[in-house]
């Protein structure tokens, strides 16, 4: 039975699996995921390979941004369990040497939460309202908005509570945003990182870490200031203010308490230079480097991003991390299956096309399927090989696509809801997880009576369960476990080595003799000179790997 050790810096180059609770496995078959049914599956994590998994919320919670609206931080919704339940949970994970780390969202909470309901009760003026952010109306009848600002789903970002006052609300109407001035916050917040490390998580992911602290001094700006005209997160009032630090400098005194230290990785879509700050040793120790979500498959734009992402770790002595998909992104099968090019605006190549093309339920860009799984395992096979943490989100290691086919009746996201249909939001990345190809919500539901999954799975589904690909030798599935063993045997230290081996290849040399080739054009490409002779212990596709390296594939050598 593999046992954890105390290595305080076992993160640094770990494989973090993201489970998204609602949509992982169902032990109740209620439709909606829960963590009995996590428990359930650790069998398949441990096969999988992973060192650990990140669980996004599970807490009370009234969905309505999907769990990021947190009506009790130290609990579990009793639709997904207990804390027992959690207890378990934590407990099968670690005796199979997995790692839990668990989200924690500090710049909101959800409306549900005692503290927000205390706050609209006690009124204005009160110390409960100062927990959150609240301010008078403007105009002789106070029912006009403090500033009219739009809030990053949508929407005015602030909300009227009836007696002329609103509260900010960055994100939705539901996710009242805190008062970090408020030394009670601060306690809080000390309190539930206690809470869930007592319990044996191993670590956090810190949601929006960058937000927390506001300049709200008068007068406020006005949209056109702000610089970003359709949102207010780029406000530089709002956003990545230097106090954010002093709260992780005091949420490291608590991690600091445990043997190992409990790590935490920062959510902060900042400028990437503004990145090292949050990744110091005496604050999270690791920020999420999220350019991969954004960058065409291309071999200089993978090339800049690796090398910039490794320099800027350096700077705070961090290690980086590389994500392809999670929760909130177009499932990068898709990305890569969309013409090159498609989509550059807004500086964010591939997730326009990509939101494009959901938008137009799947009508156009033309899409590729086979050509986006084919340079996603390509992908995944490169990030793999870096030094750094890789972040895989549940469903690509089944080769999972987008779901497109959601009617708007059936959608969750408030993205949607909020921007209105502009957006179709994020709602298919996150449907359910097949493990049958049979059953009413194939397999992710157990028990006599099934009820259909709360998100709808299409028809395809049944292809690329769980069970089909175990017995697939060349499934997706197969290729991930293997992928993920061989990386545990090869990984040395975090040196890496960036050779020139042509065009449109990215060639990284790793301690031991351990080589990554990602071909990323449309044609093979030479083996490079330095491995003639080398043992290929890997390939994300299945065509033939003689003398050269097959279009859009990664093949790993040892020399
Ligand atoms: C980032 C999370 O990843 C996203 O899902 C959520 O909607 C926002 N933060 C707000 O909490």
């Amino acid at each position: 039975m593999p046992t954890l050790t105390n290595d305080p810096n076992w993160y640094r180059q770990a494989v973090v699996y993201q489970i998204y609770p609602r949509s992982f496995a169902d032990a109740n078959g209620d439709g909606l995921g829960d963590l009995a049914g996590i428990t359930s599956r650790v069998d398949h994590l441990a096969t999988l390979g992973v060192d650990a998994v990140w669980l996004s919320p599970f807490y009370p919670s009234a969905l309505a941004d999907g769990g990021y609206d947190v009506d009790d931080y130290r609990n579990v919704d009793p639709r997904l369990g207990t804390l027992d339940d959690f207890d378990a949970l934590v407990a099968a994970l670690h005796e199979r040497g997995i790692r839990v780390i668990v989200d924690i969202v500090p710049n909101h909470s959800g409306s549900g939460h005692v503290w927000f309901q205390d706050a609209l009760r006690a009124g204005k003026g009160s110390p409960e309202r100062d927990r959150y952010i609240f301010r008078d109306g403007l105009g002789d009848d106070q029912s006009k908005p403090p500033a009219e600002w739009t809030a990053s789903f949508g929407g005015p970002a602030w909300e009227p509570v009836g007696d002329g006052q609103f509260y900010l609300h960055m994100f939705d109407v539901a996710q009242p945003d805190w008062n970090w001035d408020n030394p009670e916050v601060i306690d809080d917040f000390h309190t539930t990182l206690r809470f869930w490390s007592d319990r044996g998580v191993d670590g956090f992911r810190v949601d929006v870490a960058n937000l927390m602290v506001k300049d709200l001094s008068e007068p406020l700006p006005t949209m056109a200031e702000m610089g970003s005209p359709n949102s207010i997160m780029g406000c530089d009032r709002l956003n990545d203010l230097p106090g954010v630090h002093d709260i992780y400098r005091g949420w490291r005194e608590v991690f600091n308490e445990y043997d190992p230290p409990r790590m935490a990785v920062a959510e902060a879509w900042v400028p990437s230079e503004r990145r090292p700050a949050y990744a110091r040793p005496d604050e999270l120790g690791q920020a999420f480097n999220f350019d991969l979500l954004l960058a065409p498959w291309d071999a200089a734009a993978f090339r800049q991003i690796a090398e910039s992402n490794l320099a800027l770790a350096d700077q705070s002595g961090a290690s980086t991390t590389w994500v392809l998909s999670n929760h909130d992104i177009v499932r990068h099968v898709t990305r890569y299956g969309l013409p090159i090019g498609a989509g550059e605006q807004e500086g964010m190549p591939g997730t326009a096309a990509a939101k494009a093309y959901v938008l137009s339920d799947g009508a156009a860009p033309e899409f590729d399927e086979e050509l986006g799984r084919r340079r996603a395992a390509a992908g995944t096979m490169l990030i793999l090989a870096l030094p750094g943490s890789s972040y895989l989100y549940q469903g690509e290691e089944l080769g999972l696509k987008e779901v497109i086919e959601i009617a708007d009746d059936q959608r969750q996201d408030p993205t949607f809801f909020r921007s209105p249909g502009v957006d179709k939001g994020r709602d298919g990345c996150r449907v359910p997880l097949p493990w049958t190809p049979t059953g009413t919500s194939y397999g992710f539901g157990v028990g006599d009576q099934v009820a259909p999954a709360h998100l709808p799975q299409p028809e395809w589904f049944a292809d690329f369960a769980v069970s089909v690909q175990d017995e697939d030798p060349s499934s997706m599935l197969n290729l991930y476990r293997k992928a993920l063993g061989l990386r545990r045997g090869l990984l040395g230290d975090e040196t890496v080595t960036f050779h020139d081996s042509g065009e449109g290849v990215l060639h990284v040399e790793r301690p031991g003799g351990w080589h990554s080739v990602t071909n990323f054009t449309q044609a093979a490409a030479d083996v490079p000179e330095v491995l003639a002779g080398a043992e290929v212990l890997l390939s994300s596709s299945s065509d033939e790997v003689s003398g050269e390296v097959p279009a859009n594939t990664t093949v790993w050598f040892r020399a």
